[in-house]
């Protein structure tokens, strides 16, 4: 078994952290700079964001095979639920300096989203269709093997 398969069938949600974000305060404003290795346990190889999330939206719904990725709630608020077959929690984010640390073999939904939030994710692998479990009763049973 490679340490990767080892990681998803292994993993649970007590993997998954939620980091402080550095903040540099000044009097117009903060900025928080996210440095891998250093403020996160992985390199970045992809950003992206989720935005104009209209209203009763849900997101994800989907595990990662290889994956590791950081959310950060850069604007508004939302939450985040997480699942590894056996045990469930619900992480609300809503500062731009705190990030949940997500690992490879967690069901992850994304819900209940502030008007105008911006859900900025940090990925340690470029996008691969193939990193992705979409189908909810394969993933538990990966997990439950
Ligand atoms: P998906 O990750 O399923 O969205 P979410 O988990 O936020 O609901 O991605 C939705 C679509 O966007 C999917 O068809 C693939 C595309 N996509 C990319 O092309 N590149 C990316 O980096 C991401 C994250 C998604």
């Amino acid at each position: 078994m490679s340490l990767l398969t080892m990681i998803f069938s292994k993993s649970t949600i007590f993997d998954c952290e939620i980091l402080q974000l550095p903040v540099v305060h000044k009097q117009s404003g903060n900025i928080t700079s996210i440095n891998s290795f250093e403020n996160i346990p992985f390199d970045i190889k992809r950003i992206y964001y989720l935005y104009d999330i209209p209203g009763g939206e849900e997101r994800g719904g989907h595990a990662h095979r290889n994956l590791f990725q950081l959310l950060v709630a850069a604007g508004g608020a939302f939450e985040v639920s997480l699942f590894d077959g056996v045990n469930r929690k619900i992480v609300h984010l809503d500062r731009p300096n705190i990030g949940l640390y997500i690992v490879p073999g967690i069901w992850r939904e994304l819900l209940n989203f502030s008007s105008g939030s911006i859900c900025l994710v940090l990925a340690s692998l470029p996008y691969s269709e193939e990193d992705y479990i979409r189908d909810y009763t394969y993933f538990t049973r990966s997990k439950n093997l």
